[in-house]
C-alpha cells in the first residue's frame, strides 16, 4: 500500500479530482488547503500569505492512499492535470503505507482501503 501526497496549485483542484475519479477502484481521497514554500521561497507566488513576517504561497494538499497497482496511475493523472509549466506546479511524493484500519468493521491491511 502507497500514499500518494500531492501539493498542487489550488485553481487546479477541480480538474486533478474530476479526472481522478475516473479512476475505476479509487477508494477515496483527502484534500487540504495549506500553505508552503519552494525552492524559490514563495517570492514569485501570486497569491501570497504572509504570516509571522515568512511569505508562503497557497496550495492545495491531495492524499490518496491506495494498493500498489494503482500508484502509477493515479500519480500520473496529478502530474498531467496539475501541470501549468511554471515554478510553483507543486510535486506529488510517495509513501509506504503500513497499515490501514477501517474504523467501522475493524477490517485491517489492503481489504481496509
Ligand atoms: N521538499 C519539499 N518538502 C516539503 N514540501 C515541499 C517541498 N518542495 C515543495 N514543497 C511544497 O510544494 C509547494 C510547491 O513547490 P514548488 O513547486 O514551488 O517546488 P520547487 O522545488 O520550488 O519547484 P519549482 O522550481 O518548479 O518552483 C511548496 O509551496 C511547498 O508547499
Ligand atoms: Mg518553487
Amino acid at each position: 500500500m502507497k500514499e500518494i501526497k500531492a501539493i498542487i496549485r489550488p485553481f487546479k483542484l477541480t480538474q486533478v479530482i474530476t479526472e481522478l475519479k475516473k479512476i475505476q477502484g479509487l477508494p477515496g481521497v483527502t484534500v487540504s488547503q495549506i500553505k508552503g514554500f519552494g525552492k524559490s521561497r514563495a517570492q514569485d507566488a501570486q497569491e501570497k500569505i504572509v504570516d509571522e513576517m515568512i511569505e508562503y504561497a497557497e496550495k492545495v494538499k491531495i492524499e490518496v492512499v491506495v494498493k500498489d497497482d494503482m500508484v502509477h496511475e493515479v500519480v500520473s493523472v496529478i502530474q498531467q492535470n496539475a501541470f501549468t509549466g511554471n515554478t510553483g506546479d507543486g510535486k506529488i511524493f510517495v509513501y509506504d503505507v503500513n497499515d490501514v484500519i477501517k474504523i467501522r468493521t475493524n477490517e485491517s491491511g489492503a481489504q481496509a482501503i
